[in-house]
């Protein structure tokens, strides 16, 4: 089980570098100098990948990147010629609006290849950020930057799409910039979930509140009665705390407050759907030790603990969105057809 994950991620990564090279070759795009992004996320420093040329990426060169990787648009086609009425269905069907919390100094290095990549496959799609930018556009709510208020972004955010967009979508997902999401999957998932029921699902942490809580980064999803409740009391301050502590456990405890269930979203194999790492992670298992205190599930990790029909990760760098664009969008085993096994099996209701 273990060295079928290292198998696999080692060769993502052989893969990884060879699209990278093969590209760079055929555009005469060529391996920059280290500037900003590491290629690779987080450290597993047995898959040498300095040996391999760690490969850093600049701005520019992302932007090139991300033309090269996926020029497709979903709402035209998929690259191929996949059957995927099911997933145009569910797309009308179960409405998603996803809310992604940034800010300024994020919008050209984050925030516009979050756009660029899983973003665009929400139903509606708001950046929220401290100040407001009509070109982008991000909406800006009245919140000093830093770590200290994210707390008073999600409250305030949360109330301000109650306000507007309460019409607009049957779920509300909030991500931040550094997380990947599969849309498709969270469509499927929560096709098999009651909006009007005061629910919401994610990756779930046990500490801190009495039901547990949903980590901020792997992006958590309400239904719509459990945005009805926040609209209602959320905002009162002798309810749900509206400024510092820990963004996700403080809300997680107003959820709480406010009769709102966390959701179990794993399958019926015990596989998880939201992740609050990033796929090379949760397939080696290579966690800082504080994620099996959190962890409500015992920080299982390798293949078999993850979901064929994943929902999110986190931790997320920028090549790497593209990357998974690539090989959840784009590449294809000749012969096989995916997207038909274990329906209504693995599907959590
Ligand atoms: C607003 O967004 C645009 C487009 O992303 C960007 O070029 C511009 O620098 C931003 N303005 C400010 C004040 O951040
Ligand atoms: C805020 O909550 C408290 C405690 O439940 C309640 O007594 C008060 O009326 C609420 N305030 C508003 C403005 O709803
Ligand atoms: C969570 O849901 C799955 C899929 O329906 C189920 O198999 C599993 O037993 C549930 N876990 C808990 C703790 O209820």
């Amino acid at each position: 089980m273990q060295s079928n994950a290292l198998n696999f991620v080692f060769g993502l990564t052989i893969g990884l570098v060879f699209s990278y090279v093969t590209i760079s070759y055929m555009t005469g795009f060529h391996i920059p100098r280290p500037t900003q992004m590491r290629f690779v996320a987080t450290g597993e420093p047995e898959m040498k990948l300095d040996s391999a040329g760690r490969i850093f990426l600049n701005h520019e060169d992302l932007e090139r990147f991300g033309a090269i990787v996926h020029p497709v648009e979903f709402k035209d086609t998929h690259a191929h010629n996949d059957e995927d009425e099911e997933a145009r269905r569910l797309e009308k069907e179960v409405r998603v609006l996803c809310w992604v919390m940034t800010s300024p100094q994020n919008l050209e290095s984050k925030a516009t290849h979050v756009r660029r990549t899983w973003a665009r496959r929400c139903n509606k799609l708001l950046f929220i950020s401290s100040v407001t930018n009509e070109t982008f556009p991000t909406i800006g709510i009245d919140v000093p930057e830093g770590r200290d208020h994210l707390t008073a972004k999600t409250m305030k955010a949360f109330k301000y799409i109650f306000e507007h967009h309460m019409d607009d979508a049957d779920w509300f997902m909030k991500a931040d910039d550094d997380t990947y999401v599969i849309l498709e999957n969270m469509r499927y998932f929560l096709s098999g979930q009651n909006t009007n029921e005061a629910i919401y699902f994610g990756h779930h942490f046990k500490p801190l509140v009495k039901q547990g809580y949903f980590s901020g980064g792997a992006g958590y999803v309400l239904s719509k009665e459990s945005l009805r409740r926040f609209g209602a009391h959320g905002n009162n301050a002798s309810v749900c705390r509206q400024d510092g502590g820990a963004e996700d456990a403080e809300f997680g405890r107003c959820m709480e407050k406010l009769g709102v269930k966390v959701g179990n979203s794993t399958d019926k194999l015990g596989r998880s759907r939201f992740h609050c790492f990033d796929p090379d992670t949760h397939l080696t298992g290579n966690y800082p030790d504080w994620y099996y205190k959190y962890d409500a599930h015992g920080g299982k990790k390798g293949r078999e603990s993850i979901s064929d029909y994943a929902i999110s990760f986190h931790y997320v760098p920028v090549a790497k969105m593209y990357a998974l664009e690539f090989y959840i969008y784009h590449l294809r085993p000749y012969g096989l057809q995916s997207g038909k096994q274990e329906l209504n099996h693995d599907r959590g209701n």
